[in-house]
Order: C-alpha cells, then structure tokens, then sequence
C-alpha cells in the first residue's frame, strides 16, 4: 500500500483553517485534503484547554479513521491547547501553527505589534514562550467574538467590530498586526483597507503551508503523482459546508 497517496487531514472549529487550506493546496497541488469544520463545536477560543483537547481528540479520531498520512491543525488556539499531546500520541506527522510574531518582530520599528488572537491562544504557555522570544513591543489583542461574525458571514458586523477595535490604537504607534487565528486571515483585505499602507499584516499560513512540504519530503510522503484533490467536512450543517466551499472559492 502507498502512504504515499494517503490524504492530509486538516481541521479547524470552523470555517478558518480554508484559509490555511488554500496556501496548502497552491503549495501541494497534487496532494488528497480532507477538511474538517469542528463548527458544532466552535468557537474553541473562548473554552477551557481541557475542553478544546476534548473537541480536537473526536475530530483527530474521526480523521485517522480516514488513514490520513499527516495531520494539520489549522488553528493557532487547538495548536496551544493540543499540539504537543498529539505529538506523543500519534504516529503520523502533525503540523501545527502559531500567531506569526516571528516575522512581524523583524518589520518593526519602534512602534507595537498588535496580535489579534482568540482570548484562549493568548494565555496559552506556548504564546507566552513566543512572547519571550519576539515578543517586544507586541500587544495581546483578544477579539472575543470575532470568529462568529466571520462564520455568520455578516460582513457589516465585521467592519463595525474592527473599527471600534483599531480606534483603540493610533495607527502612527503601530507597525505591525498579526492575523493570530486563521479566522481573521479572511478579513485581511478589508483590514488592509483601514489601516495605513506602511502597517505590515502577517499570518501564518503561508509557513505552515511550506511546514507540511517540508515534512512530508522530509518523511518520504510526498505525493508528486496527484491527482490533488479536496473534500470538505463538519460536524455542523451543510449550510457550514456552503460556506466552506464559498471561502475556498472565492480567494
Ligand atoms: N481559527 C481558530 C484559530 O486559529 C480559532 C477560532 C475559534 O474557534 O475561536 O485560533
């Protein structure tokens, strides 16, 4: 049997982790994709660690049934709450992703770095450890209620939530914004709209992207014969389908 052909599983709460999605299948497009939206379960970025380790275990299980040959958790929050756990556990390769303060702690200058993630990633062990790291001039920026907006898809509640949220940050202190939860990476274009061309807007996607190549060459599970394919999933509705498949379209 060729593990080679097995397909990549990728979850998220939600609807987020397309946006990971899309920079995997541009990165691999010969690769099989299995996504699946926790939504019945979301959000995970306001619950306890112990009860999003809880949500990620019966999604992790429901894709292993699938004899998926990697795992990518495609969220910034299951990634703190889950990551290292699912490391020892399983026996295939798991990538996972964190706020990109990385790359925005080398644009700055003398302003801050506003990191806009779920109030859970935030006062994960994990971030904090980034924080001593790149953390410099960086400030937690918690948005509450966010994911919400953008998985109702109520494009006017997402503009009124960041205005009111950038009011709070004169633009000239700021240098840098990190997209800290897949979620938000939908909402760049209409944040890159808002603030001062000079302000960077980093995510992590693109890394985590060039990640799972890495590792699978790396694992000898490269699949460079195709043909690439994707297929969507949820524990929500199909109306949750819909807008997977909406996101994935559309950017
Ligand atoms: N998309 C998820 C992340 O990257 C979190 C959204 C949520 O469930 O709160 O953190």
């Amino acid at each position: 049997m060729n593990q080679k052909r097995d397909p990549i599983g990728v979850f998220d709460s939600g609807v987020g982790g397309i946006s990971t999605l899309q920079e995997m299948i541009r990165e691999l497009p010969e690769e099989r994709f299995i996504y699946f939206g926790d939504t019945a379960n979301a959000p995970y970025g306001t619950k306890s660690t112990e009860e999003v380790i809880a949500c990620v275990r019966g999604v992790v299980d429901h894709l292993l049934h699938q004899h998926i040959k990697a795992l990518v958790i495609a969220c910034n929050t299951a990634t703190g709450a889950a990551a290292a756990t699912l490391r020892q556990q399983l026996s295939i390769p798991v990538i996972g992703m964190e706020p990109a303060l990385k790359p925005a702690s080398k644009i700055r200058k003398n302003g801050s770095v506003l990191v806009l993630a779920t109030p859970l990633t935030l006062h994960q062990e994990k971030f904090e450890n980034l924080m001593k790291q790149y953390g410099q001039g960086a400030v937690k920026v918690p948005c509450p209620g966010l994911m919400e907006l953008v998985e109702s898809d109520d494009q006017a509640g997402i503009r009124r939530y960041l205005e009111e949220l950038f009011n709070r940050y004169p633009p000239e202190k700021v240098d840098a914004v990190v997209l800290g939860c897949t979620h938000y990476v939908f909402l760049k274009d209409m944040i890159r709209e808002m603030l001062p061309e000079r302000i960077a807007i980093t995510d992590g996607n693109a890394g985590t992207a060039r990640q799972l190549k890495r590792v699978l060459e790396r694992e000898g599970l490269l699949n460079d014969e195709g043909p690439g394919s994707v297929e969507l999933e949820t524990s929500g509705t199909e109306r949750d389908i819909a807008l997977m498949r909406k996101m994935l379209i559309n950017s």
